[in-house]
């Protein structure tokens, strides 16, 4: 799996006056994920426990992954969008929707399809304890927010 090669911090911004930031909230993303990934290494398990144990009916859909393989495609790809908004400050919408019109095909609700989303949350929160922060908690609204309003465009 790629998860550790997109987990870059986000990229500073340059502001007109010339000076450099990184955009502290959104930078709260990134590093929930990678302490994710220090404390649990490949979270994917516990990610699609959380899923199948949310809404078990999801667990049949993926009977041809034999290897896991599709199930890590798509956790690459939702961590890549994840990072990207967490870079941009933005989502990538026009991808978004993309995917989640591609998934009514597997019988998943657009707001089970942003579900995973808050799921991802829920395992670097409960996964870091202590040590999530008030940032990451803003940051994290922010994204499931702009994920949800991706929804209804
Ligand atoms: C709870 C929400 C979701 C469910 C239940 C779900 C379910 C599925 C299913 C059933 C497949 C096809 C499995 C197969 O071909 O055997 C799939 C593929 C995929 N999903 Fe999801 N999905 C969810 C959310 C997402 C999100 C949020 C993203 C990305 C933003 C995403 C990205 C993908 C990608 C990229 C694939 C294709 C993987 C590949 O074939 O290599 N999925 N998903």
């Amino acid at each position: 799996m790629l998860i550790f090669g997109v987990l870059a911090a986000p990229e500073p911004r340059v502001l007109p006056n010339k000076v450099v930031i990184l955009d502290a909230m959104n930078a709260a993303i990134a590093t929930s994920l990678e302490r994710l990934v220090e404390t649990l290494g490949n979270p994917q398990p516990q990610i699609y426990q959380r899923l199948y144990a949310q809404y078990p009916d999801t667990k049949a859909l993926f009977v041809l992954d034999t290897d896991g393989g599709v199930r890590g495609s798509m956790l690459q790809t939702t961590l890549e969008t994840i990072l990207d908004y967490a870079a941009k400050d933005r989502l990538d919408d026009v991808s978004l929707s993309a995917w989640r019109s591609h998934h009514q095909g597997y019988d998943v609700e657009p707001d089970t399809f942003s579900n995973f989303f808050v799921i991802i949350r829920d395992c670097a929160k409960d996964t870091l304890g202590e040590s999530w922060s008030a940032e990451m908690e803003h940051a994290w609204q922010g994204l499931i927010h702009a994920v949800r309003d991706n929804a209804k465009a």
